[in-house]
């Protein structure tokens, strides 16, 4: 691996969101729910993704090379707000790239903020976990959620049809059953005390409507974007440091790998409003 080291020499101040697609766009809306006043860049590698099903090696190559796009536009926080990145790559740039990259930087993930709270939605101490088929076979929801919970026993089922149907828009319609029924009824069907259904895929939000029909109705069902925004809340105030690089201008500049046309359409449908992106080559 050869890094860039052309990276911007001064500080924008932005917080960069990432996410493979349209998915961290559910984790970005509760960011700013609770931290409008912050200054954010989204970037969606919407010409590579998905990424679930991707080798280990790829996702981190994409997802640093996101993360030097980041670092080029000077911010010096972002949030990797897609599980198989934080599942696949964080713990490598963090160790290993960060650094050598850009020492003073932080690169955050969606795993860690979820699995330590996760032990406040069950009583039955059995979780079951839907995401990515690169997310489930790292492991790390089990070895995580051990970490703080070791009495949670973790059921895993991956979805890989889940985010295709989310990316092409089919998600709504009945085509979708199949795919949602089949997935819960594996899951669902490892244990019958299984209280609580994490979605460890930033995309699943989309499908809530679809989850809860087919979902019995004690099953807590745990999306991710308020978790990470709190814990994003809490970071920042626990290191005030950072939170003086950051810039305040309550602005969200969204950029795409892709066609900005294409993510415009889709985006909106996350984002709940109008969405104007301009491409970004990374
Ligand atoms: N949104 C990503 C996640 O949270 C997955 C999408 C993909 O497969 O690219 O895992």
């Amino acid at each position: 691996m050869t890094y860039d080291l052309r990276l911007t020499t001064y500080e924008t101040g932005f917080i960069g969101v990432f996410d493979s697609g349209y998915g961290g766009l559910t984790v970005l809306k509760e960011i700013v729910k609770q931290l409008p006043e912050y200054s954010y860049l989204y970037l969606g590698d919407n010409a590579r993704a998905p990424y679930g099903p991707r080798s280990f090696d790829t996702v981190h190559q994409y997802t640093l090379q996101a993360v030097e796009w980041f670092f080029k536009q000077g911010c010096s926080l972002v949030i990797l707000a897609c599980n198989t990145a934080s599942a696949k790559a964080l713990r490598t740039i963090q160790q290993k790239d960060l650094p050598l990259l850009a020492p003073s930087n932080r690169v955050l993930g969606v795993i860690r903020p979820t699995t330590e709270v996760i032990g406040e939605y069950t009583k039955t101490n059995k979780v079951g976990v839907v995401g990515t088929v690169g997310t489930v076979s790292s492991g790390s929801y089990p070895i995580e959620i051990a970490k703080f919970y070791p009495n949670i026993k973790v059921y895993q089922e991956a979805c890989p049809m889940w985010v295709p149907l989310i990316e092409t828009n089919e998600y709504n319609n009945l085509g979708a059953d199949y795919f949602v029924q089949h997935h819960l009824n594996n899951l669902l069907q490892q244990d019958a005390d299984i209280d609580t259904l994490l979605l460890a895929c930033t995309h699943y939000p989309l499908l809530i409507d679809k989850l809860r029909k087919f979902t019995p109705s004690h099953i807590n069902i745990v999306s991710q974007g308020e978790i990470v925004a709190k814990s994003l809340s809490d970071y920042l105030q626990r290191h005030p440091e950072m939170d003086e690089r950051c810039l305040k201008t309550g602005t969200i500049d969204f950029f795409t790998t892709d066609s900005t046309i294409d993510f415009d359409t889709k985006a909106a449908i996350f984002w709940g409003a109008d969405v104007q992106s301009k491409h970004a080559d990374i």
